[in-house]
């Protein structure tokens, strides 16, 4: 699949996904392009992680098409998921790891997956490179109990990284981090995109961290995508949904409010 000579690595088409009576997407269309880093911005609750979860199997649409790497995965079983899944990372909101496994096990676990004929010493050498990556050499020996907010979130990041994925799935890289940790984190994004050519797709509240990261911004509003542009454009949009978030005005954000008496 090529946009304008691009690749496209990720394609929603169509997507509707409801839990229950609780309607996510109604129809969530979006192309994301090799090499790009785009952020997905929206409410609590639009559906963020939803939207990243059906790109590596841990939930799946109820209609529509999902592309992930040219391969219609809706339908994909475990075992098809296992090599897009190498290939496709995702750096969890809540970081998600192992808090029995020391970082070393932590990061050494997706390679004894996908690569179970890998040496000791192997691991070693790739768990040693990537902590060099996120700026934290030498704690492999560290438990997850042990280390700051801001440490987890990049032991979560090594391990993400560690069987070099060409895309990096970010839910909320840098909610509760203090500012250093935050563009710590928006400056390992970009190095992503720089060092290892990764497409990058982010989803955060954080403004200013997407205006940092991102070549093209989608908001998710009113259970679909109502606009996917430059840095930029978005700044300069008009739509009361993508204006009202930047201003943090909350009139306007979510669907159900419209016409509702507001701070009365
Ligand atoms: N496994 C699930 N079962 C039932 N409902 C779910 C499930 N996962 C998500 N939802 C619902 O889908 C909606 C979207 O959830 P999602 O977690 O994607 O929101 P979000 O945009 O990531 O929000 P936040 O910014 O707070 O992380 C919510 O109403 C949530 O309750
Ligand atoms: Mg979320």
């Amino acid at each position: 699949m090529q946009d304008n000579g691009r690749e496209i690595v990720i394609s929603f088409r169509g997507v509707r996904k409801a839990f229950g009576s609780n309607l996510v997407f109604s129809s969530l269309d979006l192309d994301i392009v090799r090499g790009e880093t785009i952020t997905i911005m929206g409410g609590s609750g639009m559906g963020k992680s939803v939207a990243l979860k059906f790109l590596v199997g841990l939930l799946k649409p109820d209609d529509g098409e999902v592309l992930v790497l040219g391969q219609r995965v809706n339908d994909f079983n475990e075992e098809e998921w296992l090599p897009t899944r190498r290939r496709v990372s995702m750096l969890f909101q809540s970081g998600a790891l192992f808090d029995s496994l020391n970082v070393r096990e932590n990061i050494a676990y997706p390679l004894r997956i996908h690569f179970p004929q890998m040496t000791e010493e192997e691991i070693s050498e790739k768990v040693a490179q990537k902590l060099t990556l996120v700026g934290l050499p030498g704690i492999e020996r560290m438990k997850p109990v042990d280390l700051s907010g801001g440490m987890k979130k990049r032991v979560g990041l090594a391990r993400a990284i560690a069987t070099e994925p060409e895309v990096i799935l970010w839910d909320e890289p840098t909610t509760g981090l203090d500012p250093i940790n935050t563009s710590r984190i928006n400056s390992l994004i970009r190095r992503m995109q720089e060092v290892l050519e990764c497409t990058s797709v982010v989803v955060t509240h954080d403004m200013a961290s997407a205006f940092t990261v991102s070549d093209r911004i989608a908001f998710l509003y009113d259970k679909r995508i109502v606009m996917v542009d430059t840095v930029e454009k978005v700044k300069e949009s008009e739509l009361p949904a993508v204006k009202n978030f930047i201003t943090g005005r909350f009139e306007g954000l979510y669907p159900e409010d419209k016409g509702a008496d507001h701070g009365k």
